[in-house]
């Protein structure tokens, strides 16, 4: 049996379809530079046939993103096989089309209704379709975890005979325990007559928790590819951690001796990376990326790892990214170390994207003597492309305390032209928020607010994940400042430039300029 875990990452899929994640295009390319440089052996770049943006994304991903392999997903039917075609074209021999179908009787009977034949049928034309367009076809049983196991093993054979060289076993509702789960994989395995033609796969959710450990379960019984998330973002209550899974089979080396290809040291600044984008923030006490994952705050436990490391520490934090690098860049740093330091960060800045990040970092640097990975990161987040932008924050002061209401007065470039309002509110961030939104239609719905210190002490920058909606989307942006309303007014002004419609209010007084 192979010592190689392939890590198959679906975190701009599955991962995407976490309750308010979506991503732009740009977004998502970050990400995949990202992972491909963690070291991940497929990214599932979406579901090109979903909208436009997925396909350009997919399309995109598959064009720029190299040395991995690009997947795509498609319903078992011939539109989405095709769109996912197109889509990964551009990886050429990198590319995987991962075509699905439900076998579980509730999904096959009330969501289908399909027969077992029809749906094996089908299964069967949808692989031979893929594998008539690229040469690597993954085929997932939907819902195999509350699947019939000898129906598994009948159209497990066949789509291995249609072509299918992956086999993916997805516990889709996070319902198997480790147990019944490792069975699965080891009968399949071992009752499927032609399984040694195919990787055996898992993808599992983790509504009960057991996502990480349904998926270990499976590797001991011969699964070679783990599908999983960064941070376990996915549907409902998420899909297993990519790295959690990770470290363990590290950690525990002695008990799995099966590794990844996995670079553990960027687990953590990919892990800030897609927190940031999806405004998703990763609990403190989440295993491996928590900001208290390697606290220790009780003296007995601080006695103990200042005697001896490993008395508390089970691995180091260095060795999934925590503390190292700390600090490079000051004031007194120059383009070229910036570009360079975002480098190792997996970020290639182009000039333009330099010369807009750059200003960021100086102004920054003029306000916080400290610049660490996590503040690059946070003004990588604003977004690059201002001369896009069609609001721009010209100036903001705001009022507060103790004795009057809060009043912020905001000055806009909307388009060119600048705006001016003034509004009261219940806190400096509400005063701030109201003022912004009434010079603007539509101005979204406030669906989330969150400010994260990114980094410690009182010059901190505050970054702020604002989450707005409109009539037909729901778009994340982030702010990042030392002043928390200010970051919060870049949030919210980064939100609504990404409302496909926004423009100015019609019915505004405009400021003269002077
Ligand atoms: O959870 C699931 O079953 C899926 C499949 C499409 C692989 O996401
Ligand atoms: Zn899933």
């Amino acid at each position: 049996m192979s010592d190689r875990l392939y890590i198959f990452d679906t975190t701009l899929r599955d991962g995407e379809q976490s309750p308010g994640c979506s991503m732009n295009v740009e977004e998502k390319l970050r990400i995949a530079h990202a992972l491909s440089a963690l070291g991940v052996d497929i990214i599932e770049a979406g579901f090109p046939v979903a909208s436009p943006d997925d396909f350009e994304s997919v399309y995109r991903i598959a064009s720029e993103v190299k040395d991995v392999t690009i997947a795509g997903l498609a319903r078992a039917v011939s539109k989405d096989i095709e769109g996912v075609a197109k889509a990964i074209q551009p990886a050429g021999d990198r590319g995987r089309i991962h075509t699905f179908i439900a076998t579980s009787p509730i999904h096959m009977q009330a969501k289908l209704r399909m027969s077992a034949d029809e749906v094996v049928a089908q299964a069967v034309a949808a692989v031979k379709q893929a594998r008539n367009l690229v040469a690597e076809v993954e085929f997932s049983a939907e819902d195999a975890g509350r699947s019939d196991d000898d129906f598994l093993c009948r159209i497990v054979e066949q789509v291995i005979d249609a072509g299918a060289s992956i086999i993916n076993i997805p516990d889709t509702v996070g319902y198997m325990t480790p147990d019944e789960f490792g069975l699965k994989i080891k009968h399949l395995r071992e009752r499927v007559p032609n399984a040694d033609k195919a990787i055996f796969s898992v993808h599992c959710h983790n509504d009960l928790g057991l996502a990480v450990a349904n998926s270990l379960a499976a590797v001991e019984h011969g699964a070679r590819q783990v599908e999983c998330t960064i941070n376990g973002l996915g549907e409902r209550a998420g899909n297993a951690a990519l790295e959690e899974i990770v470290m363990i089979l590290r950690t525990r080396a002695d008990r799995y001796a099966i590794d990844t290809g996995i670079d553990s040291t960027k687990i953590v600044s990919t892990s800030k990376l897609v927190a940031q984008i999806t405004g998703m923030p990763v609990q403190a006490n989440k295993a491996i990326v928590g900001a208290n994952a390697f606290a220790h705050e009780s003296g007995i436990h601080q006695d103990g790892v200042l005697k001896h490391q490993k008395t508390y520490e089970i691995m180091t934090p260095e060795s999934v990214g925590w503390n190292t690098n700390r600090m490079v860049l000051g004031k007194h740093s120059g383009r070229a170390a910036l570009k360079a330091r975002y480098k190792t960060l997996s970020v290639e800045l182009d000039d333009a994207q330099l010369k807009v990040v750059f200003a960021r970092f100086k102004i920054l640097a003029d306000k916080k003597k400290d610049i660490f990975d996590e503040d690059l990161q946070a003004i990588l987040s604003e977004d690059t492309e201002v001369d896009m932008e069609r609001v721009k924050l010209v100036s903001l002061q705001v009022t507060s305390g103790t004795q009057d209401a809060p009043v912020a007065a905001v000055k806009l470039d909307i388009e060119g032209v600048e705006h001016e309002a003034t509004a009261q509110g219940d806190g400096p961030v509400d005063a701030a928020f109201k003022a912004i939104q009434s010079l603007v239609e539509p101005n979204g719905k406030l669906l989330l607010y969150s400010v994260n210190a990114i980094t410690a002490g009182t010059d901190a920058q505050g970054e702020v994940t604002v989450r707005l909606q409109d009539a037909d989307s729901i778009v994340n942006a982030q702010g990042s400042d030392t002043d928390i309303v200010v970051a919060s007014a870049k949030a919210l002004i980064a939100a609504l430039n990404k409302l496909p419609n926004m423009h100015a209010k019609a019915v505004h007084a405009q400021y003269s300029g002077v």
